[in-house]
């Protein structure tokens, strides 16, 4: 298995830029997502790795050797589309093979290779079926198998699992993460989503506007967010955002939300001290504001006060959807079954070891990380 950079790439296609001076390592045996909205460059950047693309500059090796100007076929990766077009008259085995015998492959050595492939996917009881015949999970899998087969120096998925249904997909998901392990290979694989990027990755890559906005664990990325973008992209709901004035009075650093005050206590403090006496952007996730009975005015210098706008049930959350006295919306998450009429007060505590603050005008986040 192989390294894949990208040295400083970028590619135009004529005014648009779909990458921009794109600077990235996939690392020996890495699962390496790039995430972000549609349009973002995430198959662009694929593509050029592949070489199905030219960059328009910079370069790419793969395993340590320039594959800038390599054929594809040169460049030993197997792509794995969102389309993947098995051959209809060929039955699984055949189209497991087909990559293979175009190559001369011996016939002994396509056996063996068609047969472990077949079962590290679990597809050895369908070997004689014909894609027509396979359920929508199975295709893919046999399209995998395909890439598999050829044993390249890396994987490149560009979206494999979006034409499957919720419950097929998560459970070839979970066979993804599997054979990763197994094959100890270099993935890179593309999606828009975010469930798939959490728990597939090694490593996320958040892109926006072709541009590499953070790169890192799934874990940092949702933890701390380099930016607003990041922030919200991530979290279903997203973070809320809040426009506040952080300031430091005898001692107490305080945010001030529209009309109301809330005091930070000295672990949060620390690390939004950098932006003290600014205006700042406050990021915290809904599972870090949890919605409580209303307490007297100004009572709790650590908690808001809210009007609940509209609650949703979901089984095994609830979504507490709240309105600041200022117009500002926000939404708790919470495990709890909630009920409570529009337009009834509530007050909110936040989790503030979780707060984060971003600069309005950059978006970059200002807390010491
Ligand atoms: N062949 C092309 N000609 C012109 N513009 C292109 C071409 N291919 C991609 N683009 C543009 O480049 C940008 C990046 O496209 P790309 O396909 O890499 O996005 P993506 O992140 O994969 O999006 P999606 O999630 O929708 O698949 C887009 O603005 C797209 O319209
Ligand atoms: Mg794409």
């Amino acid at each position: 298995m192989a390294e894949i950079y990208w040295d400083n790439v970028s590619k135009r296609f004529g005014s648009v830029t779909a990458v921009d001076h794109l600077t990235l390592t996939a690392h020996d045996q890495e699962f390496l997502v790039l995430l972000g909205p549609s349009g973002c460059g995430k198959t662009t950047t694929l593509r050029m790795a592949a070489g199905l693309e030219d960059a328009t500059e910079g370069r790419i090796s793969v395993g340590g050797r320039d594959a800038t100007h390599l054929e594809p076929k040169d460049r030993d990766l197997a792509m794995v589309f969102q389309n993947y077009a098995l051959y209809p008259h060929m039955t699984v085995f055949e189209n497991l093979a087909f990559g293979l015998r175009l190559r001369k492959t011996p016939a002994a050595d396509i056996q063996r290779l068609v047969h472990s492939a077949a079962a590290q996917l679990g597809l050895e009881p369908l070997l004689q079926r014909r894609p027509s015949a396979l359920s929508g999970g199975q295709r893919q899998r046999v399209a995998l198998g395909r890439a598999l087969v050829r044993q390249p120096k890396a994987f490149l998925m560009d979206e494999p699992l979006s034409n499957l249904d919720a419950t097929l997909r998560a459970q070839t998901r979970l066979q993804l993460k599997v054979l990763h392990r197994q094959l100890a290979a270099t993935i890179v694989y593309v999606t828009h989503d975010q469930t798939e990027a959490m728990t597939l990755a090694s490593r996320i890559v958040v892109m926006r506007d072709g541009v590499v906005q953070q790169v890192d664990t799934p874990e940092a990325i949702y933890d701390r967010p380099a930016n607003q973008f990041v922030a919200s992209f991530l979290g279903t709901p997203g973070m809320n955002l809040v426009p506040a004035q952080l300031t430091r009075t005898s001692g107490t650093l305080s945010a001030a939300i529209g009309t109301q005050r809330l005091e930070l206590p000295a672990d949060s403090a620390r690390r939004l001290e950098r932006a003290a006496g600014r205006s700042v952007v406050l990021g915290i996730r809904p599972e870090h504001l949890h919605v409580g009975a209303p307490e007297g005015q100004g009572t709790n210098p650590m908690s808001l006060r809210a009007r609940v706008r509209l609650v949703e049930p979901m089984g095994h959350e609830t979504m507490v959807h709240v309105d600041l006295d200022h117009d500002v919306q926000l939404t708790a998450r919470s495990i709890h079954h909630w009920s409570a009429s529009p337009g009834s007060l509530v007050s909110l505590s936040l989790d503030t070891r979780h707060l984060h603050a971003f600069d309005p005008e950059t978006e970059v986040a200002c807390e010491a990380r």
